[in-house]
């Protein structure tokens, strides 16, 4: 099973960014962590983080050929504005799981309206980084 993590802008800051909200655990260590329980279980797993829309867009139009079978996207505040992130994962039409670190129902008004949860298929948040365990442990055994 080949599964993509694609992590949003300012996650490259976890660890020090509003460590009562999101954590001490790196980002790197997150990966670090998704790529080895997913060789574990057979599975191959690569990870990309960007600060920009674009960017994010081009590599979900890549992994339309490149064997990706299952993403795992933290959109992080693009989840609350973007259409072309949204767009991007419908015209792939990869199966996705939407994540954040973060109870997003427990903040802002703002972080409770999400251009991505009606096409994910589900949803993960507030769990923190174990969060993405969860997904990764998902996607593994998901059927396409
Ligand atoms: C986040 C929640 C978003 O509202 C926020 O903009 C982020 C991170 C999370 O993981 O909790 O940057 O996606």
């Amino acid at each position: 099973k080949a599964i993509l993590v694609l992590h949003g802008p300012n996650l490259n800051l976890l660890g020090s960014r509003e460590p009562e909200v999101y954590g001490n655990t790196t980002l790197d260590e997150i990966n670090a962590g998704l790529i080895a329980f997913a060789a574990e279980n057979g599975g191959k797993l690569s990870c990309m983080q960007s600060n920009s829309e674009a960017t994010l867009i081009d590599r979900i139009h890549q992994a339309r050929s490149d064997g990706t079978e299952f993403i795992v996207i933290n959109p992080a505040a693009f989840t609350h504005t973007s259409v072309a992130l949204r767009d991007a994962l419908a015209a792939v039409a990869i199966p996705f799981i939407e994540i954040h670190l973060s109870n997003v129902h427990a903040r802002e008004a703002f972080r409770r309206e999400s251009f991505f949860s009606d096409l994910a298929v589900g949803v993960i948040c507030g769990l923190g980084a174990t969060g993405y365990e969860y997904a990764v442990q998902y996607a593994l055994n998901y059927k396409n």
